[in-house]
């Protein structure tokens, strides 16, 4: 699908163009409805099953240690799959001019998100770290291979990097590194990766 990109086990490193942050325009007075075929799909999903993606993640999804999970056809799920999608659907609608929610603004000042699913391409059982921190290590409680991943919120810098880790299930799910996704980052990517059982985002030195 057309926000989605193939992770070679090499590991890429993004150009840093994507960074480039476009010029804010003004909510026009003209302002069009944005045509559907423009809206990504896992947004329109999500506003079928009436979930506010700008809101907070519906009551549904349960929590865990530092993440919410949902299932697939769950609200929490929709909302979740809508946040790897999210900025894409927001640069549409600011280069029509129409407004986008105030919780933009907010989430702008937000950490770093990771959402992570146990299919290809941002399918499956899907894990929301709303706050992801350096060094810190996030596990699904459930012993599950990660096979791909997104980030919401914002992208990763250049100075940031994921590690995807792997371990034996019920032992050090963090035992072993076996790749990397370096920052930056391009936004709307949901990232093909090889199993994974546990992921850490640190920061580079120098
Ligand atoms: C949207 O819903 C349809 C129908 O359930 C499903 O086939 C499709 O995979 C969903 N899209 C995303 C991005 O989750
Ligand atoms: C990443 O952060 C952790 C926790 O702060 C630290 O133990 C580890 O050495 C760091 N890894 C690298 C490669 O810098």
């Amino acid at each position: 699908m057309r926000f989605s990109a193939t992770l070679s086990m090499a590991m890429a490193s993004f150009s840093a163009s994507a960074l480039a942050m476009p010029a804010e325009p003004a909510v026009r007075q003209d302002a069009v409805a944005l045509p559907a075929k423009l809206v990504p799909e896992s947004i329109a999903n999500a506003t079928a099953l009436g979930v506010d993606v700008w809101g907070p993640i519906p009551a549904d999804a349960t929590t865990g240690d530092g993440y919410y999970k949902a299932e697939p056809g769950t609200p929490g799920w929709a909302w979740i799959r809508a946040q790897v999608d999210l900025a894409a659907y927001e640069k549409e609608l600011q280069a029509r001019g129409l407004s986008v929610p105030e919780g933009v603004e907010k989430r702008q000042a937000t950490n770093i998100q990771l959402n992570f699913f146990t299919g290809d391409w941002c399918t499956g059982s899907a894990w929301h770290f709303p706050n992801l921190g350096y060094g810190v290590k996030a596990v699904p409680a459930e012993n599950v291979y990660i096979y791909s991943v997104g980030f919401s919120g914002r992208t990763l810098r250049a100075n940031e990097y994921l590690t995807l880790r792997r371990g034996d299930f019920n032992g050090d799910r963090c035992a072993e590194w076996h790749g990397t996704i370096n920052g930056p980052t391009e936004p709307n990517l949901c990232w093909q990766i090889e199993a994974t059982t546990c992921f850490r985002m640190n920061q580079s030195v120098n």
